[in-house]
This record gives structure tokens, C-alpha cells and sequence, in this order.
């Protein structure tokens, strides 16, 4: 029996990743994109997906009972994955109430339908940034158990709909899953965020602001990995579970935008340091060992050669 399988915020970049690994992955189901299209978005990414029959672009607000009602009533849905957020924690640090809205009411009016109608699985895309950070210097990593202590109000708003998920399967037993994943790179990601904003000023030879003394480390990961881990987590993971997602490619900003600019033949002159983010975290570093070892999931890309080509499909 075909599944309706329905991707919040498909439209923006990792949910556009995960909407084409869905295609592939699940051959008989329906996929149905479910998004408000906001600035992040990119509906033209999509458009390769709509030559698919199985496919469906909804424009609707997961915060919006009306909207969301009718996607069950009209739609079905057997399975939401739920990557629909506001996702910029500079834009978090100006406007904390617009974050709760989308990332922790959304999800709550998503969740309360899916108790009505009866949903097979409500799956929530959480990240890393729940846990906090941890001191540059350290060698420790966060597990599933570690206390949740966000620092910005996007964490915080994402810490909240995590929160609200364990919740419903407690209270009215809907079947969810969390996962928390690292930082993601790839096509399609809106220009405002690191990444893109490093390649697009290297281009143009433009200072690459970088806060504070950029020693601050991220974990990275490709959309695609992200996507085929939350794949192994639909099919093989158990009800009310928190799977981490993490590659263990662990890189300081300034690391990180040397390498970009040496891909891209440039030196390290336009690198210009900034007045540091309010309360930036220092360290994230996950372990993903619990999807690794109960799922059988590890991620496949290349770091060099997956920055390589995000790197040239920015440069167009
Ligand atoms: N980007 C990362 O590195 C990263 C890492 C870990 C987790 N995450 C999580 O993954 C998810 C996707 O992140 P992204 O980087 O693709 O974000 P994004 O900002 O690129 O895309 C978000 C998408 O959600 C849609 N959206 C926003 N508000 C909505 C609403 N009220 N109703 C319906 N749709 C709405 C937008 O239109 C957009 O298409 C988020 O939940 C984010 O917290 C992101």
C-alpha cells in the first residue's frame, strides 16, 4: 500500500535535499512538499521533483491550524518529517518571538493534527545547537543523554519543539522520533548563512566577515548525509528515540574559510574579523555512534570533494 509521506519545509535547503532522496529512496510512496515559502526557500529546486507524479508542492504555514488541518483532510498523510523553521541564528538574536512561533508552535499544531488524524510517524528535525557547546579546547562530544542547554533563541526555540515531541508520544502516545544533526553544507542553502556568504565574498573579492577571533568549531555534514540518516531513522528507528547525526569533520570557521578560499585560488587577505556574535557558541561536536551502531547508518561524502563542488555550484 503506497504511503503519503509529507516533508515540512521541503522547499528550503536541506528539505530540498531530503524531498529528492525521499523520491528515490521511497519509489511507491507520495511525496508532498508542505511549505510557507519564506525568504530561505528555494521553490525552484523543486521543479525537477514536480516531473515526478508522486509529487505535490502544498504552499502552507505549519503554524496555521487551518493550513495544517487541510493538509490531513485533503492529503493523509501516513508520515511528516518536519524540517520547517526559521533557521538563522543572527535573525534569532533580532526577532526570538518569530522563532517560537515557527519552530516551537509549528511544530506543536503539526503534532496536535497528527494526534487527530491518526499519523503513522511524526519525525522532527532538531540539531546540535540544543546541546549547547563545549569549551574549544575540549575532546568531549554530546550523546543523546546529555543535558539540553541552548544558547541562542533558535536553539532554544528548537530545544522547545524537541521538548513538545516527547511530550505528545508521553501524553497522547503519537509515535516520534527526534534527530539532532550538525552543521550542514550544500546547494541551495540561502546566501545569508556561512558557507555561501564565504564563497559569494571570495568571488567578488569582498572582505569574509568572520566573528570574533573565528577559532569557534563546527561539526559538518552534506544535506545529502543529513537526509539518507534520517532516511535509516524512518525505516529502522524506534518510537520516542533521539538519534544524533554527526561526520566527525570538525573545523574552526577560520579553518574552515582558509580552505574555502584556497579551493577557490584566493589568499587569506579578505578574511576581516567581526565584532563577535552574542553568546556564539565555542564547540560542537556530537557523537553519532548510537545511529551508527543501531542503524547501520554512516555518512558517504567526502569532505574536500563535497565542499569542492558547493564551492562550484555557488560560483555558478
Ligand atoms: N542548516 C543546518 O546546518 C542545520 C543543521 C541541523 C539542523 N537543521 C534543521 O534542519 C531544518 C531545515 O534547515 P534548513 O537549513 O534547510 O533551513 P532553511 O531556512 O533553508 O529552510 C526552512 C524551510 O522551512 C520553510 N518554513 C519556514 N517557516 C515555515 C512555516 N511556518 N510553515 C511552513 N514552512 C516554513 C521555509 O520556507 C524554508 O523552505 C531546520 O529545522 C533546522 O533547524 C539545520
Amino acid at each position: 500500500m503506497p504511503r503519503t509521506i509529507a516533508i515540512a519545509g521541503g522547499a528550503g535547503f536541506i528539505g530540498i535535499a531530503f524531498t529528492y532522496e525521499a523520491l528515490r529512496h521511497y519509489p511507491d510512496d507520495r511525496i508532498i512538499v508542505f511549505d510557507k515559502l519564506t525568504y530561505a526557500s528555494d521553490r525552484n529546486a523543486l521543479l525537477e521533483a514536480e516531473k515526478d507524479s508522486r509529487f505535490r508542492f502544498i504552499l502552507g504555514d505549519i503554524s496555521s491550524s487551518e493550513d495544517v488541518n487541510s493538509l490531513f483532510k485533503e492529503e493523509h498523510p501516513d508520515i511528516i518529517v518536519n524540517f520547517a523553521a526559521e533557521s538563522h541564528v543572527d535573525r534569532s538574536i533580532e526577532s526570538p518571538a518569530l522563532f517560537m512561533r515557527t519552530n516551537a508552535e509549528g511544530p506543536a499544531v503539526l503534532m496536535a493534527a497528527a494526534v487527530k488524524y491518526g499519523l503513522e510517524r511524526f519525525h522532527q528535525i532538531s540539531t546540535d545547537e540544543v546541546y549547547g557547546d563545549l569549551p574549544i579546547d575540549s575532546n568531549e562530544s554530546f550523546t543523546e543523554d546529555s543535558p539540553i542547554r541552548p544558547s541562542s533563541p533558535y536553539a532554544a526555540s528548537k530545544a522547545a519543539a524537541d521538548h513538545l515531541a516527547l511530550a505528545f508520544m508521553r501524553t497522547y502516545g503519537l509515535n516520534v522520533t527526534i534527530t539532532r544533526c550538525c552543521n550542514n553544507y550544500g546547494t541551495h542553502q540561502h546566501s545569508e548563512k556561512f558557507i555561501p556568504t564565504v564563497i559569494r565574498n571570495a568571488i567578488a573579492g569582498n572582505p569574509i566577515p568572520i566573528y570574533g577571533t573565528g577559532k569557534n568549531i563546527r561539526e559538518w555534514i552534506t544535506a545529502e548525509d543529513h537526509a539518507k540518516a534520517v532516511l535509516a531513522v524512518i525505516d529502522r528507528g524506534k518510537p520516542g528515540e533521539i538519534y544524533n547525526i554527526g561526520s566527525g569533520i570538525r573545523i574552526s570557521n577560520l579553518e574552515l574559510a582558509r580552505t574555502i578560499l584556497s579551493l577557490l585560488g584566493k589568499d587569506d587577505s579578505l578574511i576581516s574579523f567581526t565584532t563577535d556574535r552574542k553568546g556564539h557558541d565555542r564547540r560542537y561536536s556530537i557523537s553519532s555512534d548510537k545511529i551508527r551502531n543501531e542503524l547501520g547508518w554512516a555518512p558517504e561524502d567526502d569532505f574536500l570533494s563535497s565542499l569542492w563542488k558547493t564551492v562550484r555550484w555557488y560560483a555558478g
